[in-house]
């Protein structure tokens, strides 16, 4: 299997756009693309093939009120780091998009998935995380090819987030996920376009 020249070209260009999104029109999301971006984290890759991601598709408004609430409290400490004109910028940032995003997604990974019996993850245990984070860049590559937009919110506390859904003990709270229609588009990132972070110059060297 090899891609045309078109082929890939567009793809490059699904990975230009997909920039992670915070301002959401509150429009719904058909049924059937959301089963998309099911099936999307499916064929993601993961060690030992032990597919460790647990997706919890958050829609009552009091634990979508709970997870605001625990974002404010992880966004007061995490502000605590900076001061000044930084403390300032950083209050000013927009790291969620929870009041509006019409579809949200409490991402967790199992600690000790009996699938794959530990294959490939001894050596490195942060391999389950990893493997998450693959199923959601499939998602999130998926959702962008639709049009539709993907915010990543980490900005919470893992326990907290473990005790509002009561999930199992050996799921560790790996991401939320706010994704809906994109109130604009834009290929460069928002930390870099209100001037947080320019994107610096990645490491890749030959050894
Ligand atoms: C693991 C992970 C966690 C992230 N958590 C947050 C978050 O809590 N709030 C936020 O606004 N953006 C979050 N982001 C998005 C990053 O800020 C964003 O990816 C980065 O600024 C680069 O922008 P781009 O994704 O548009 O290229 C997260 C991204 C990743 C990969």
């Amino acid at each position: 299997m090899q891609f045309t020249d078109a082929e890939r070209s567009a793809l490059f260009r699904l990975l230009e756009w997909r920039r992670d999104v915070r301002h959401f029109l509150p429009d719904p999301v058909p049924d059937a693309l959301v089963e998309d971006l099911r099936c999307a984290m499916d064929l993601a890759p993961s060690v030992g093939n032990s597919r460790p991601w647990r997706v919890l598709s958050v829609e009552s408004a009091k634990h979508r009120q709970a997870v605001r609430a625990i974002f404010g409290e992880a966004n007061h400490r995490a502000a605590s780091a900076y001061q000044g004109a930084q403390l300032a910028h950083y209050q000013s940032l927009k790291l969620e998009g929870i009041e509006i995003a019409p579809v949200q997604l409490a991402i967790f990974t199992a600690q000790d998935p009996q699938e794959g019996a530990g294959l490939g993850r001894r050596s490195v245990p942060q391999t389950l995380e990893h493997s998450t984070a693959m199923a959601v860049q499939n998602l999130n590559l998926v959702a962008r090819s639709y049009g539709l937009g993907v915010g990543m919110v980490s900005i919470l506390d893992p326990e907290a987030m473990a005790q509002l859904f009561a999930v199992p003990a050996d799921w560790r709270f790996s991401l939320y996920l706010c994704i809906g229609w994109p109130q604009h588009n834009d290929s460069q990132p928002l930390l870099h376009r209100n001037g947080w972070q320019q994107n610096c110059q990645t490491s890749w060297e030959v050894v």
